[in-house]
């Protein structure tokens, strides 16, 4: 007798508050593609967590359809994967106040990334900041994902996804997967290059600490080549080297080497055409993506019918979870 077995379901988004940064290419799209076959991936543009901090509305909206044509230029295929933008689903918006009210003010104000951005912004603190890891709640337990690639940073919103949806299931009945993290077995995650201890972010008032998708040829050289690195002037995948460290993780996220590999091939040759070599990679990676983006970004129409036909597929599955859950919670349907 033949066999189906039902495709494990993955769940991940970006904002579309910034440029997208090598970061963001090599820890998430970068991985997300090789995911594309054997899963069934939801991808998401989640333009409403980006008001969670005030945004000029042209730029949000020319940044969504950026984001929309990276994934795509990053090779996401938007015939195998549903590639949506957050507000197209009104779903997300309506399970977000359902599980708002399942979820207390304790377990928000425990979240790091609210208490580090909170005190960033003073006494401008949005509500929606706060009530945002609701929102992810949402954007994860509507699809039923089993699994969800997500940074360091996320993990804390990820337990408490777990949280939410493990007291709804108690207190009305299964209703919601339990998602699990994903972690990709070489995770590569890129640091800021001027503190190498940090993780690479689009918000760093420095631009030297980050190389966006879209930077040419001869910013991301001058990048590579004023990354901070250290005196001892050997090329060695350690703690002790935050810099190195981080540029030989780049160089093997692109090329496929181990790091004990690229240790080898530059010993005792010092910095300059280790640099030299990384930019270069770097470069020749994002050429075709960059073309793409430039290509995909003035072709409405066509990025106008993969949103579209996403939405369509991310309507029917999110909305079968809303109706169930409104259902379980007391709420007249409207029609049977
Ligand atoms: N909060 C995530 C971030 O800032 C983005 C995000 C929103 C997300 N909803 C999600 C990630 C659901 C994974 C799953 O990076």
């Amino acid at each position: 007798m033949e066999q189906t077995v039902e495709k494990k379901v993955i769940f991940s988004g970006i904002q579309p508050s910034g440029e997208l940064t090598l970061g963001n290419y090599l820890g998430a799209l970068k991985n997300w593609v090789k995911l594309q076959d054997d899963y069934n991936c939801y991808y998401c543009i989640v333009d409403m967590h980006a008001i969670t901090v005030k945004q000029e509305p042209k730029d949000l909206r020319r940044r969504t359809l950026e984001v929309l044509a990276t994934y795509v230029a990053a090779g996401l295929d938007p015939d195998k994967n549903t590639i949506f933008i957050q507000s197209h689903v009104p779903a997300h918006a309506e399970a977000a106040w359902l599980l708002n009210c399942n979820t207390y003010i304790g377990e928000l104000s425990r979240m790091t990334q609210y208490k580090d951005k909170s005190q960033r912004y003073g006494n401008s603190i949005l509500a929606g900041l706060f009530n945002y890891p609701v929102l992810m709640a949402a954007d994860i337990l509507l699809y039923q994902a089993d699994l969800v690639p997500v940074g360091n940073d996320q993990k804390q919103h990820l337990e408490l996804t777990r949280d939410i949806a493990e007291r709804f299931n108690n207190s009305y009945s299964p209703t919601f997967k339990i998602p699990e993290p994903y972690i990709p077995e070489e995770g590569a995650k890129i640091m800021d290059l001027q503190e190498p201890t940090k993780k690479m972010s689009k918000s760093s008032d420095n631009p030297n600490s980050f190389i966006l998708i879209m930077d040419p040829p001869e910013v991301i050289r001058k990048k590579i080549s004023r990354a901070v690195t250290d005196s001892l002037g050997i090329v060695k995948y350690t703690d002790e080297q935050p810099g190195v460290k981080n540029l030989i993780t780049i160089l093997s996220a692109i090329t496929g080497k181990t790091h004990e590999e690229i240790e080898k091939e530059y010993e005792g040759q010092g910095y300059a055409q280790f640099k030299k070599d990384v930019a270069e990679a770097i470069v020749g990676e994002l050429a075709p993506i960059q073309q793409e983006v430039k290509e995909l970004t003035t072709n409405k129409e066509y990025l106008e019918s993969i949103y579209k036909k996403g939405a369509e597929k991310a309507n029917y599955a999110a909305t079968k979870t809303l109706r169930k859950m409104q259902k379980k919670i007391g709420f007249i349907p409207l029609s049977k």
